[in-house]
This record gives structure tokens, C-alpha cells and sequence, in this order.
């Protein structure tokens, strides 16, 4: 199982709907796909139209159900959900080896997947170092702004600390410009910029970018997959080729 997190400890630069996207994409290619909601705002689960009240991901990383147990089978694919109580985890998971608790829960269902993807909160806390630690690889998307690009340096320092103390073998996979607007030229220019953080970091941007379109919050609106509700919108078609590109990168090549 690939296990992908999309993290950028700053709000609204598209992680969710990234994680929406990939893991709908990747299901209609075929594969078998578990989605795992650890942002306290359930965007994800609430995308998926995911039921609150059931267990949930804040129950796995207290140790009170298995990732199984709380796994819930949604009209749109398997979800761990999301619980306002994840909020609390800073505080409330504390224990020596508190950065091990989801890769340990996944381990176990690990052969039923072929790929589980991590939705974080925008913090660098808890979540986002037990997401971080369980994970194979790691995708960054960005909005073109500085304050993003602020925001990978500062998530780059944590992935290196991770990669040392609790996951050597995880690969940033790269940053994904989102939400872009290409006919704003500071956007243009932003982008660059952007382009050479990644290789200062050694990563990379990927080449497609992910345009803004009016769909992805309609889709979401109604809880449907982008895919269905708009499937020839900008931001659906750059998806598809996101996925398309995604999957040629072998894993292991950076
Ligand atoms: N390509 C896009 N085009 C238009 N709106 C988008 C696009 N991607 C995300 N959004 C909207 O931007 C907001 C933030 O996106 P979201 O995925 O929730 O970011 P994050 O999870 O990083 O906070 C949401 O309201 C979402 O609907
Ligand atoms: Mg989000």
C-alpha cells in the first residue's frame, strides 16, 4: 500500500480537495483506496458525505478502536473519518511513541489498499507528524502566494526532522501549484518562484497545475466527486492529467 500525505500547515490551499480528487481518480482507475481524515474540520469526510457519531480517526490514534473498526464505507469509497475531537490531539496524545500511532493502526490493513491517502489540518502538530510518519510519500499543494511559499520551507524542516527521527524512507513526492489563476501574471511569477524553492529542497513541482473553476466548490456543495459533477471543468481535466503524471513518477526515484 502507498500510503500518500498531502500537507501545507497553512488553511485553503486546496490539500482536501487534493486528497478528494487523487484518491476519486485513483479509485476510478481501479485501485482500491482508503481515505483517512486527520483536519478536526472534516472537510474530507464531509465531502464523502462520511456519517458523524461513528468511530473515527481520533479514536484509532487514542488506541479505542482499530483502523478497521473504523473504517466506514461511504457511497464514494472507504473513509476513516474525521472528529471535532482530533482538535485535542496536541494535548491529549502525548505518550512516548505518540508519532507511530496511525502507521501502526494501518499496518494491519495494509494488503487490503493499494493506495490510503491523508488529509492533514493546516498546523504542523500531532496529525500532521503521525500522517508524515506513517506515509510513503508526501505531496505538497500550494496556492501561487507568498505566504505558501513561506509555508514549504517551514514544512520542509519538519519532513527532514521526520525523515530522521521517525521515517527515513519517505519521499516528497513534490508541490502542486493549485487553485491557479493563470491569468494573473504575479501568479506567473510566483509560480517560478515556487519552481526553484523545489529544487533548493530537492523536489520538484509537478508539471500540471491545478486551475481554479468554479466546479470544485459546487461539487462539494453537493458531496459529489468532481469526476461526476463536472467532469470536463478545468480543475477535473487537470486532475485526471495530475494522476496521469503522478503515476509515472516511480516511487523511490527521489
Ligand atoms: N481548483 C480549485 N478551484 C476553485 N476552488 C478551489 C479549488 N481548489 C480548492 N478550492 C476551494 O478553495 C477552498 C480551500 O480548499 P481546500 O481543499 O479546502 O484547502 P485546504 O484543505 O488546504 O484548507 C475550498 O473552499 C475549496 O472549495
Ligand atoms: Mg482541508
Amino acid at each position: 500500500m502507498r500510503i500518500i500525505t498531502i500537507a501545507l500547515q497553512k488553511g485553503g490551499t486546496g490539500k482536501s480537495t487534493t486528497a478528494h480528487a487523487l484518491g476519486q481518480g485513483l479509485q476510478n482507475q481501479g485501485f482500491k483506496v482508503l481515505f483517512v481524515d486527520l483536519d478536526p474540520q472534516g472537510n474530507l469526510s464531509s465531502t464523502m458525505a462520511a456519517e458523524a457519531g461513528e468511530s473515527n480517526a481520533f479514536d484509532v490514534l487514542t488506541k479505542k478502536t482499530t483502523a478497521k473498526e473504523a473504517t466506514q464505507q461511504t457511497a464514494q469509497g472507504s473513509i476513516i473519518p474525521s472528529s471535532p475531537q482530533l482538535s485535542g490531539a496536541d494535548l491529549e496524545i502525548t505518550q512516548t511513541g505518540k508519532e507511530y500511532r496511525l502507521k501502526e493502526a494501518l499496518r494491519p490493513i495494509q494488503n487490503q489498499y493499494d493506495f490510503c491517502i491523508i488529509d492533514t489540518p493546516p498546523a504542523l502538530g500531532t496529525l500532521t507528524i503521525n500522517a508524515l510518519t506513517a506515509a510513503t510519500e508526501v505531496i505538497i499543494p500550494v496556492q501561487a502566494d507568498t505566504y505558501s511559499i513561506q509555508g514549504i520551507t517551514q514544512l520542509y524542516s519538519t519532513i527532514v526532522a521526520v525523515k530522521e527521527y521517525c521515517n527515513p524512507d519517505l519521499k516528497v513526492q513534490g508541490i502542486l501549484i493549485t487553485r491557479y489563476n493563470n491569468r494573473a501574471i504575479l501568479s506567473r511569477d510566483l509560480a517560478d518562484i515556487i519552481d526553484s524553492t523545489a529544487k533548493q529542497l530537492g523536489t520538484k513541482l509537478f508539471k500540471t497545475t491545478i486551475r481554479e473553476g468554479i466546479a470544485v466548490k459546487e461539487a462539494q456543495a453537493r458531496r459529489e466527486p468532481l469526476y461526476r459533477y463536472a467532469p470536463n471543468s478545468n480543475p477535473a481535466q487537470d486532475y485526471q492529467d495530475f494522476i496521469v503524471e503522478y503515476l509515472q513518477d516511480k516511487k523511490g526515484e527521489r
